[in-house]
């Protein structure tokens, strides 16, 4: 597998070309930006940290009957994954409220949701990344009924997983992003990162906040609370 020409540069990782259609290379930043790029920083050691989380938890998803775009970790930084083409959506997964939730509707962070919240925003930076609902996505074609209802129940399948596996490990899942991806032949994959930049993860002890949060809100402490979410997955 040979790696070929930058294909394109987010904001905390870059996608290679390789010498097969069907594959792609990320490779992790240290780079971080909050509230649509206005807040700009690095985070030392973030994006080894965000690689390798992320795969762990992919191959757990996909070992629990997720199908997910990872293929194989190359280095500490880079990844080989599956094409794809992304679903423009970005899917918020709510189980106590924070964020952006507590500000709409006046909820303290911290509140217990009944039931497990979805959300989805229209991915497109010049509009903020809007949020919008199932019949905006159909009108605007970026992604059929069936398409949403396998994303819908992938996201609450991630949810159960993911919940249950970091509750032994002392930490509380509030709230993730996900973004989910077509091969080309139309299945519907988990693509992008689940890291701490994607998750708020909380000590269920102590509540502390062991996220990108601690960044978006000059808390300190940023890399030390990236270290310890890695060092519970995994040990290191
Ligand atoms: P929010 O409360 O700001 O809407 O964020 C909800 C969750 O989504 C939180 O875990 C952080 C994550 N998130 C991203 O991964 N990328 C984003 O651009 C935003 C706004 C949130
Ligand atoms: N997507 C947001 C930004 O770029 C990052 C975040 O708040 O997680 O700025």
């Amino acid at each position: 597998m040979k790696k070929m020409e930058q294909m394109y540069e987010g904001k905390a990782k870059k996608v290679f070309a390789t010498d097969d259609p069907g594959l792609v290379l990320v490779d992790y930043k240290d780079d971080a930006t909050a509230f649509n790029g206005l807040k700009k920083g690095t985070i030392a050691g973030k994006g080894a940290i965000n690689n390798r989380v992320t795969n762990h938890l992919m191959k757990l998803l996909e070992k629990e009957g997720v199908p997910t775009h990872f293929v194989e970790e190359l280095s500490d930084r880079e990844t080989l994954v599956r094409r794809v083409s992304i679903v423009p959506l970005e899917v918020i997964v709510r189980n106590i409220a924070a964020g952006s939730l507590s500000k709409r509707l006046g909820l303290p962070e911290g509140t217990k949701l009944s039931k497990t919240v979805l959300e989805f925003c229209y991915k497109d930076d010049e509009l903020g990344d809007p949020m919008v609902n199932r019949y905006h996505i159909a009108a605007m074609g970026w992604a059929t009924e069936e398409e949403m209802d396998l994303i819908c129940r992938y996201s609450l399948k991630v949810n159960d997983v993911l919940t249950a596996y970091l509750r032994d490990l002392n930490i509380e899942l509030i709230d993730f992003k996900l973004e989910f991806g077509k091969t080309a032949d139309g299945t519907i994959v988990l693509a992008d990162e689940i890291s701490p930049d994607t998750c708020r993860f909380w000590d269920s002890t102590t509540h502390e906040k062991l996220d990108k949060d601690r960044f978006r809100r000059d808390l300190g402490g940023v890399e030390d609370a990236y270290h310890e979410i890695m060092k519970r997955l995994m040990g290191e």
